[in-house]
């Protein structure tokens, strides 16, 4: 050491750590930066939530879903007004194009009360083999329509287009036996399979 004071300075600058020879300053982050990293933790969860969230209907994947059923309400034409018979809903519910519509009004309308998968949450599991108000198929399409236990389950009639509630009750329909894990035990009484389409 000098006693030139620049040095003297520069030497209080130093960690104290050195290496090979080399020096290393003693330069923390600014505390702006470490802030900015506080920020993003605090913020991560909330983006995971708004984003990623099965449980709520914006994620991404759900507005890409939404979109695409958008498009495809637009060509609503092609398939005239469907009205809701056994035969029009056993048709829908395998419709490879046609119940990604019935797939996206589930997960827009439903799921807050149905679950993501339709296993039940406040709303009874629709993944089992067991129906309070349905005992046919076409029974899904008139719950869906004017709703059920003094509006616990709400009409829907009023809200979505007729082709949506077909949809969504035929999607509803493709659901039964699918006993999805975490579903709510079964309500109601078994009821006789759909019959073949
Ligand atoms: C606010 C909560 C809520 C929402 C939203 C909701 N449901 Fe329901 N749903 C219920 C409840 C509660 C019942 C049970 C009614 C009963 O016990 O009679 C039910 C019953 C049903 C049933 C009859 C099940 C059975 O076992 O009889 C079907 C089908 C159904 N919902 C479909 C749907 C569809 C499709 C949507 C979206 C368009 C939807 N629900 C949205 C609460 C909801």
């Amino acid at each position: 050491m000098s006693n030139n004071p620049n040095e003297a300075a520069e030497a209080d600058k130093l960690s104290g750590h050195q290496y090979d020879g080399i020096q290393e300053y003693d330069n923390p982050t600014p505390g702006w930066w470490n802030w900015l990293f506080v920020a993003t933790v605090a913020l991560a969860p909330v983006y995971l939530l708004v984003f990623h969230s099965p449980y709520q209907a914006n994620t991404l994947a759900a507005q890409y879903d939404r979109a695409y059923a958008e498009n495809l309400r637009l060509q609503f034409g092609e398939i005239g007004t469907l009205e809701p018979t056994q035969e029009t809903l056993l048709e829908y519910m395998d419709d490879p194009k046609w119940s990604a519509v019935g797939a996206v009004t589930f997960k827009t309308h439903c799921i807050t009360c149905h679950g993501p998968e339709g296993g039940g949450i406040s709303g009874p599991n629709l993944t089992d083999n067991r129906y309070i108000n349905v005992k046919k198929i076409e029974d899904i399409a008139g719950v869906v329509q004017n709703g059920a236990k003094a509006g616990a389950m709400p009409a829907w009639g009023n809200r979505l287009h007729p082709n949506e509630v077909v949809l969504v009750a035929a999607y509803v329909a493709s659901l039964r036996g699918k006993n999805v894990p975490g579903g709510k035990p079964a309500e109601g009484n078994e009821i006789p399979a759909w019959p073949e389409s």
